[in-house]
């Protein structure tokens, strides 16, 4: 038995730069997930590096939260069972180049920064992500 779970989605500035957003939503909800969630918005530089605060040591750290930054994004509950590793599965790997045929960042990402989707890596930043953007 498996738990249901949700887990926070970002589709990043260059996916919803290409107009990407109702081809990836479809993804996700043909891969039986379900948008319990969403909004469309534009983070300042600051909410990004509050948002990737874990990174701020990494010396793309700056980089990341310019690019997060710099146009709009969805941002998105998703429900399912297991929903942190089945968006992970289905996100691909970090690096678009290495990622498996079939996943989003293969069909959409352009590069590391530029990977078109951000998902949660586990259970416990999901809540603390979906309560960034979610909570009143
Ligand atoms: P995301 O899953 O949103 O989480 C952190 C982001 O940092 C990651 O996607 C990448 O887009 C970005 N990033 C840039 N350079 C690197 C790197 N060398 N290793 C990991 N993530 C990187």
């Amino acid at each position: 038995m498996s738990d249901l779970e949700q887990t926070l989605s970002i589709i990043k500035p260059d996916a919803v730069e290409r107009n990407l957003e109702n081809e990836i939503k479809t993804i996700f909800q043909k891969n039986g997930f379900k948008i319990k969630n969403e909004k469309k918005l534009k983070l300042e530089k600051s909410e990004a590096e509050q948002f990737y605060k874990v990174h701020e040591t990494k010396p793309f750290y700056s980089d990341l939260c310019e690019y997060l930054s710099s146009g709009p994004v969805i941002v998105m509950i998703l429900e399912k069972e297991n929903a942190v590793k089945s968006n992970r599965d289905l996100m691909g790997a970090t690096d678009p180049s290495k990622a498996e045929e079939g996943t989003l960042r293969k069909l959409f990402g352009k590069s590391i920064d530029k990977n078109s989707v951000h998902g949660s890596d586990s259970l416990e930043n999901a809540q603390k992500e979906i309560d960034f953007f979610f909570k009143n």
